[in-house]
């Protein structure tokens, strides 16, 4: 079977730049405090940055999910049963899908990720580690409507969404998204999410700025994205990391701090930031054991298993798409 075809469904300009990029950029920028959504930081470069986080002793999260997939595979196929498509939400390099689809006999794989040449790699390498299985790797933005490939219509499906990605989202903008999904996936559907714990901030800090600065090449990666593709003049150099703990959002946010005032021009806007000024890159949201259910129960899904006995903690839960019935 292997890679069947790739869809796009992504929205360029005449210079192959995605025009939702542009616009992102610009809108965020223009804003009292800056912020530029954290989907953008997955070009290639982006990915492969992120590729090397994962690797890091102080970021836990693969690790703690990782070991969870492992130690669990063979419960979790039990609750979700053979003969599913599976369709994981921003695959990336799809290194843990490996854990889930040799458990659970699937029948059909559909990588959605934002990131297309990262797919298309990703996506090869699966192929040849399973050879019978159809895949159809989709490259889009997952948070948008997605169109999935008509071949996987009649199947049951399931829902992949790991490493805590849901974490990037704001309660609002989690909950359209899981509703969303809720429908494209259908009734009787099934959602594997990974989900990130709230635990010792000094742990989670160290998680997001890692000794190594791996985790601060990621985030400048963001600014030489927007120099590289939409012919900015950020002065990268004069732009710091920070990750810290809100304790009121219970998220990691991660922003670029001006060192100095300074000032660059994107298609010919001029923008001013005053030193210490930031631009807000990314929130990373952790969730306890409640917060967690409500979130997913708020998007439709039912949660019917939890294994999160990981060190440090994350949780994988499984949730069956909440079917509509009257309710008190
Ligand atoms: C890929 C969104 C799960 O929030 O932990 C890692 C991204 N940012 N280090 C996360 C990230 C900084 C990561 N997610």
């Amino acid at each position: 079977m292997g890679v069947v075809r790739q869809l796009r469904q992504i929205s360029a300009d005449d210079e192959g730049v995605d025009i939702a990029f542009r616009a992102d950029v610009h809108a965020g920028l223009s804003q009292k405090q800056k912020a530029i959504p954290a989907r953008w930081f997955y070009d290639a470069t982006g990915s492969a940055l992120f590729e090397d986080i994962t690797a890091l002793p102080e970021y836990y999260p693969t690790r703690s999910e990782t070991d969870l997939l492992t130690r669990h595979a063979a419960e979790m196929a039990a609750a979700i049963g053979p003969g599913r498509a599976v369709v994981e939400l921003g695959s990336g390099s799809s290194t843990k899908t490996p854990l889930l689809l040799d458990a659970i006999e699937p029948a059909a794989y559909v990588p959605v990720d934002i990131s297309g040449d990262f797919l298309r790699g990703s996506a090869d390498a699966l192929a040849a580690r399973f050879p019978g299985l159809p895949i159809y790797p989709v490259e889009a933005d997952f948070t948008q409507r997605v169109a999935l490939p008509r071949e996987i219509c009649p199947l049951p499906k399931l829902g992949f969404f790991p490493g805590s990605t849901i974490g990037n989202m704001v309660a609002r903008t989690a909950i359209d998204l899981l509703r969303n999904w809720r429908e494209a996936l259908g009734d009787g559907a099934l959602l594997l999410i990974g989900i990130d714990r709230v635990k010792d901030i000094g742990v989670l800090e160290l998680a997001y700025d890692d000794p190594a600065g791996v985790t601060a090449a990621f985030n400048i990666n963001l600014l030489e994205r927007i120099n590289r593709e939409l012919g900015g003049d950020v002065p990268v150099e004069n732009f710091a990391h920070r990750a810290v703990w809100d304790d009121v959002h219970a998220r990691i946010e991660m922003h670029l701090v001006a060192a100095c005032d300074l000032e660059f021009t994107i298609d010919g806007q001029r923008y001013h930031m005053a030193k210490d000024e930031t631009i807000h890159s990314e929130n990373s949201h952790k969730y306890g054991p409640r917060d967690a259910s409500l979130l997913l129960r708020a998007g439709g899904w039912t949660p019917v298993a939890t294994w999160d006995d990981a060190d440090p903690a994350f949780a994988l839960i499984l949730a069956e798409a909440t079917a509509f019935r009257s309710a008190p």
